[in-house]
């Protein structure tokens, strides 16, 4: 006999707890396709329910191999997918991102793709002090010869664990790459690693609509300053009209202790979203910067280098919701074994 499998709440939503038989009321479910991220269904207290997923292969405590078909389409992915965004410039993406990276990378316990979508002002390459003689501009034309090979030729080797696939060295050069090129390059680095963190311009471009759409986890950065908070508003609405999954989102304060007379609960009823990270703020944050050595490699006990980290292990690893849904998804398939 197949035992019920209970039902419990999350942090993500309900999940069953094992494997076993339960029971949904998908009556009123909403289907959507996601592309090779198979389908989404919402409904009831469910955030998400997976389609078109025909194995899961944990590679890791934290990493699965996810094999889908969804009527003829078929995908194969590993990484993680985290995209870190602003609307307003100078929040602290770029900072965040490659130091999220270096966390994540763990001195080569994880394979990392760092990916600079602010095609025309990156500044990946400066913050690490990399030289960009390849970025993903080289990868235009190549249409359908695109492969792993290739994609493995426009990296930039940063640290054991972490790569990075720059900007182009100017505007002009941006300008040819197109929205399916870093759409193919996401979908064939995906395969090549655990995590890809993907650093934005605080534009929606094609290209970072492209890689929102990718992603697993939107990290959503403000600073505690009314024009910024006023973005991040914004910027919540619009995921909410582009469909991009509340679940997903997680919003971090960046130099959260700033003594600018607003506090993290002005904040969060401003946004109207809990804010999950703070980042402290320092001037250690640009004399690193402007030594090129990342506050994470510089000093990592420092409490900026600390708070990113407790972020980056503690929420960005970890079953993602999908994950979470898939569990009563394969309780479900068991059943019928
Ligand atoms: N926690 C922090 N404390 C102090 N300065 C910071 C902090 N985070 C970022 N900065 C500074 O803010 C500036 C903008 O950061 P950056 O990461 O380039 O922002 P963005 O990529 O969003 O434009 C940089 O000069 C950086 O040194
Ligand atoms: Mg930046």
């Amino acid at each position: 006999m197949v035992p019920e499998a209970p039902l419990e709440d999350t942090d993500c939503g309900r999940a069953a707890h094992g494997e076993g038989w339960f029971v949904l009321n998908a009556r009123e479910a909403c289907w959507r396709d996601r592309g090779p991220r198979g389908r989404l269904c919402h409904f009831e207290e469910y955030p998400q329910f997976l389609a078109g997923v025909q194995e899961v292969t944990r590679v890791s405590e934290e990493i699965s191999h996810w094999v889908m078909d969804l009527e003829g389409t078929h995908a194969e992915f590993d990484a993680r997918i985290i995209t870190v965004f602003a609307a307003k410039g100078g929040c602290g993406k770029t900072t965040l991102a490659t130091n999220i990276a270096i966390a994540l990378a763990a001195g080569g316990a994880r394979r990392v793709g760092l990916i600079d979508l602010d095609l025309a002002f990156g500044d990946v390459a400066i913050m690490l002090q990399l030289v960009p003689e390849r970025s993903i501009a080289d990868a235009v034309g190549l249409g359908d010869q695109l492969d792993e090979t290739s994609v493995r030729a426009l990296i930039t080797p940063y640290a054991p664990g972490l790569d990075t696939l720059l900007a182009p060295a100017g505007p002009a050069e941006a300008e040819r790459v197109t929205q399916g090129l870093v759409a193919d390059v996401l979908r064939i680095a995906r395969g090549m690693f655990d995590f890809l963190v993907v650093d934005t311009p605080p534009q929606f471009t094609d290209h970072v609509l492209t890689a929102l759409d990718a992603s697993h986890v939107h990290v959503l950065l403000t600073t505690p300053d009314i024009p910024a908070l006023k973005n991040l508003r914004i910027t919540l609405d619009t995921f909410d009209l582009l469909d991009l999954p509340k679940e997903s989102r997680v919003v971090v304060l960046n130099r959260s202790d700033a003594k600018v007379g607003l506090t993290a609960s002005d904040i969060e009823r401003v946004i109207r979203v809990p804010i999950m990270a703070h980042v402290p703020s320092s001037r250690d944050v640009p004399v690193s910067i402007n030594r090129g050595v990342p506050i994470m490699v510089d000093n990592p006990q420092h409490p900026v280098s600390k708070a990113i980290r407790d972020f980056a292990l503690g929420r960005l690893t970890g079953p993602t919701v999908g994950e979470q849904s898939f569990r009563g998804l394969r309780a479900l398939l068991n059943r019928n074994r």
